[in-house]
């Protein structure tokens, strides 16, 4: 990556100016589509002739249509890849991809397991690459989560966050965002089930509110937003073992009703009901989980625009 190239691998290494930035651009262009047509491209086309060629090593469903929404409203195209369509999946190297891509399209956006790929992805790249999620982190989706958070409560420093369940890679990025956004974020796991490390130790490094507990009634209290995620995520395999930790931090009615009496509710999706979320919630007058669906088209328009310097 050259010193000029803009990637969004995660929230931590984006400035707060920026994220304030993509957020108001988000905003804007989610107002300024407001009844046309989803295949309608944006007045002013800002990324016409612009290629985004999307690598999925995992499945997905939000991540890969709302990049390929975006970019087409914004005049581009997306190449969209499977690792079962690439030699990389045969033992191409990293580095040789990004080059080659790097010569054929403007940005390239990763889903991959391990960090690691997407951050050499993004050395030998001479085009901004873009974390679609890692088995550590989900910048794209918090994004999102921040713009449904604003829309739904207002300006988010000062916010009370709590995230229930696993301490999975959604929740770093929730970390990273409490970092720069300046809110509160309480956490609730179990202590098997415990944030990364890394991301703890990069909130002790940056002053982030955070407090972590094993109790849910405590993360919840007063709330303004709860939050959970699967509890089984892509790169795990330990269900049942998770399940059985995780049954006493389902978000359900008695939960909900200890937060905050407007509180809104968060999920990244895909759900499983009864699980993390009883229905009665994730259905129910507080979710705005459809909402934080649709703004991931409105986020990953600013983020590609902030990438190639469109924004
Ligand atoms: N929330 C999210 O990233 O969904 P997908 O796995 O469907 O992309
Ligand atoms: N934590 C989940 C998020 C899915 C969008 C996973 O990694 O599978």
């Amino acid at each position: 990556m050259s010193d000029t190239t803009k990637s969004f691998l995660d929230i931590s290494t984006v400035s707060t100016d920026d994220l304030n930035a993509m957020l108001s651009g988000a905003l804007s262009a989610k107002h300024a589509r407001v009844g046309q047509p989803r295949g309608v491209p944006d007045g002013q086309r800002p990324l016409e002739g612009h290629l985004l060629a999307m690598i999925f090593e995992k499945p997905s469903t939000r991540t890969r249509v709302s990049f390929d929404v975006a970019i087409r409203q914004l005049g581009g195209e997306s190449i969209v890849l499977s690792a079962a369509d690439l030699q990389l999946g045969r033992g191409e190297s990293v580095a040789d991809t990004a080059r080659v891509l790097s010569r054929m399209v403007d940005a390239i956006m990763l889903r991959t397991h391990g960090e690691e790929k997407l951050h050499e992805l993004a050395s030998e790249a001479t085009v901004p690459v873009i974390n679609g999620l890692t088995d550590t982190s989900h910048p794209c989706q918090i994004m999102a989560d921040l713009l449904t958070l604003q829309e739904h409560k207002g300006a988010i420093a000062g916010k009370s966050v709590a995230w229930v369940g696993d301490g999975n890679n959604v929740l770093t990025s929730w970390i990273h965002a409490a970092g720069k956004l300046d809110f509160e974020l309480r956490v609730a796991t179990p202590p098997e089930l415990s944030p990364d490390p890394a991301a703890l130790q990069w909130a002790g490094l940056n002053g982030v509110e955070l407090h972590l507990t094993t109790d849910p009634q405590a993360a919840v209290a007063n709330a303004d937003c709860v939050i959970t995620d699967t509890w089984v995520s892509m790169n795990d395999a330990d269900a049942a073992n998770r399940h059985n930790l995780l049954m006493p931090y389902q978000v359900n009615d008695a939960l909900m009703a200890q937060a905050g009496k407007d509180a809104v509710f968060m999920h990244c999706l895909p759900a499983h009901r009864e699980e993390e979320v009883t229905g009665s919630v994730i259905d129910g007058p507080q979710s705005v989980v459809f909402d934080e669906a649709e703004n991931r088209i409105h986020s990953q328009k600013a983020i590609l625009r902030w990438c190639l310097g469109k924004l």
